[in-house]
């Protein structure tokens, strides 16, 4: 949000870098004085936890890197390598594979919450499908990722998940085949292929950062939207980030942190697959074929179409159908709070994503497939049919007056106190008395 610069450079070195590269101006205006409005709850705190988790994310990878051997007869090894024998390598490589996890469990909280409370609606629309290409991107990143492990889970999902672009074939005959070779660099999934997947794994994150800069910038230009979902109006709307924002972020920070240590101390291995703990073997296709749990529902969207070609383009599409969200929903009002009808199917969806999530581990025959289409359905509903149709018959809850009003309750009419009684004047005394 625009607001005026407050900040005063106070020593020699401060006005120095002030008139040539103001970077504390910009630090202290964008996030410390930046007016934030004061009724932010905590599904607010996951912008910063996924900050935190992109810089923890790349610090742990960098280091790994050092160690790691991106070669067909090298890769599993190294990383064996790394959890015996490199110092504290048990640790780096536990803590960025439950990052990875982490990360996901924080995005989609974030873009639920997004999706929840209408901060998509104008003027947020640039904000966020920053928001949505980030995910793309953290996608593909995190699938080849996992493809460095080069162990059954990781070999199979390369050559499945990649292999989906021969279905191109029934579009242009030949041209599927040679596109997926091309990205191979061979005839097969092999040592070419885990080199430029170790590259780009390597690349993308700092894309990431890049968008991510994007995002808060184009947050920072209307500000943030808050659970009304109404505008800011006046000053008492807001508060300042610091130390209002910083303190709750901070504690949400941390017991995120508890939970991710949990993991990585406690139980490192409960979200991966035990099949990926055997050196990939090209000859030996594993029985049943799973991604990562943060996967599954588009993977459970890709086998829930039985055409390979509409499948590839229904697992596109779940994704890509969030960039249109801000002009498929056409309620007036941003958060679902206030709005009756709505809300129901919101919870809908969210109980679709879990569901679908669930069918995504399952084989696709009998009773799970038959649920996969029909969840599958329901999810492409919402965004095409429940969003533009509800927003226009709905009647919304009336809305507060103000951000302040649900926080501080109405403003009370001042009665002005009423005047306190005059002192008595002081009794004349009589000249005896002063005697
Ligand atoms: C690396 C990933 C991401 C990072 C680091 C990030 C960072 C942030 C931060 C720091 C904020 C402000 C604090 C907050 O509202 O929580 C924010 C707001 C927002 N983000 Fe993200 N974000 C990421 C991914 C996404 C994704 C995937 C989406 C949606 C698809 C998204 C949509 C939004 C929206 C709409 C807001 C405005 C929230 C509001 O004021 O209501 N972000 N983001």
């Amino acid at each position: 949000m625009a607001h005026p610069s407050t900040y005063q450079p106070d020593t020699g070195i401060e006005r120095w870098l002030d008139a040539r590269l103001p970077i504390p101006r910009l630090m202290h205006d964008q996030f410390m004085t930046f007016p934030t409005p004061r009724n932010l709850n905590y599904w607010w705190t996951f912008g910063g936890i996924l900050s935190f988790m992109l810089v923890a994310q790349i610090a742990t990878g960098v280091v790994l890197a050092m160690h790691y051997a991106p070669t067909e007869t090298g890769a599993f090894d190294s990383i064996e390598k790394i959890m015996r024998d490199v110092n504290w390598g048990w640790l780096l490589r536990y803590s960025h594979a439950v990052g990875a996890s982490m990360f996901f469990l924080a995005v989609y909280i974030h873009t639920l919450r997004g999706l929840y409370y209408g901060s998509y609606k104008a003027p947020r629309e640039v904000l966020w499908i920053l928001g949505v290409l980030i995910l793309l991107l953290m996608i593909a990143t995190a699938f080849m990722g996992y493809s460095l492990v080069w162990g059954q889970m990781s070999f199979w999902a390369v050559t499945v998940i990649t292999n989906l672009f021969s279905s191109l074939d029934s579009v242009v005959p030949g041209m599927g085949t040679r596109l997926v070779e091309w990205i191979w660099g061979g005839f097969a999934v092999g040592g070419h292929t885990l080199n430029r997947l170790y590259s780009l794994h390597y690349l993308f994150p700092f894309l990431i950062s890049g968008v991510v800069v994007l995002h808060i910038w184009a947050l920072h230009i209307p500000g943030n939207n808050n659970p009304t979902g109404i505008d800011v109006k006046t000053a008492k709307d807001v508060v300042p980030f610091h130390p209002y924002y910083t303190i709750k972020d901070g504690f949400a920070l941390a017991a995120f942190i508890l939970l991710f240590a949990a993991l990585v101390f406690y139980a490192p291995n409960l979200l991966s697959h035990p099949d990926n703990y055997i050196p990939a073997n090209p000859l030996q296709t594993p029985p049943h074929i799973v991604p990562e749990w943060y996967f599954l529902p588009f993977y459970a969207i890709l086998r829930a179409i039985p055409n390979k070609l509409f499948g590839v383009a229904g697992l596109m599409a779940s994704i890509s159908i969030l960039f249109l969200v801000p002009w498929l929903d056409t309620s007036k009002v941003r958060s679902t709070r206030y709005r009756p009808i709505y809300k129901w199917f919101f919870w809908a969806f969210v109980v679709t994503c879990f569901a679908l999530g669930y069918l995504g581990s399952q084989q696709p025959e009998g009773w799970y497939l038959v649920f996969g289409r029909i969840f599958t359905l329901y999810y492409f509903a919402f965004f095409l049919v429940v969003m533009p149709a509800v927003g226009l018959i709905e009647r919304p809850r009336g809305l507060p007056g103000s951000i302040t009003e649900p926080v501080l309750g109405p403003e009370k009419v001042r009665v002005p106190p009423a005047p306190a009684p005059a002192p008595a004047a002081p009794r004349k005394r009589k000249p005896e008395e002063v005697a």
